[in-house]
């Protein structure tokens, strides 16, 4: 496994993503556990964006439950249909939030975030899990944090499916 990240060096996201996608394949495909990848996938998204909130929330018992996650203390769990991830389980589709304050029904985990993605993780055509990333900036994310943050999802969900069929 990688013991070093590589970040690019440069401000441009689709630069930064493209250098750690493959790093996250690498670390992702020869390590069965979910939980484990899971943990690595937000220190790497952590490390090489410094983002203010990064995590994952799994469906567990028909809510989402905190999963692995690198930032401030976060709600524990989320209902189908609530706040920006239990739409995003829902609808089963990736949301950008510009402003946290117009998207009805948000949950205010931390009063300093401004901006929200939310990407959901399918297993056997399933939402299993979504990874939410927050920002304290307004207006922080665009297309290419979509396309990069679903790219990494595509490796969780391939190391979901493996365990899936090992478990
Ligand atoms: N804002 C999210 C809740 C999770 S925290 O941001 C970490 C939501 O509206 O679902």
């Amino acid at each position: 496994m990688a013991e070093e990240l590589i970040i690019a060096s440069t401000s441009d996201k689709k630069s930064k993503y493209d250098t750690l996608i493959p790093q996250i394949k690498a670390l992702t495909e020869d390590e069965p556990d979910l939980i484990a990848n899971l943990a690595n996938v937000c220190a790497a998204l952590k490390q090489t964006f410094d983002f203010f909130w990064v995590g994952f929330y799994v469906v567990k018992n028909e809510q989402l439950v905190l999963g692995p996650f690198q930032g401030p203390l976060a709600c524990t769990r989320i209902d189908y249909g609530k706040g920006v991830c239990g739409t995003t389980w829902k609808e089963g589709k990736t949301i950008l939030v510009p402003d946290v304050d117009q998207f009805p029904g948000h949950i205010a985990c931390s009063s300093a975030s401004k901006s929200e993605i939310v990407v959901p993780g399918f297993l056997n055509g399933k939402v299993f899990l979504v990874l939410d990333v927050d920002s304290d900036r307004l207006n922080d994310f665009n297309d290419q944090d979509a396309r990069g943050l679903e790219a990494i999802m595509g490796c969780v969900e391939k190391v979901a499916a493996n365990q899936a069929r090992v478990a």
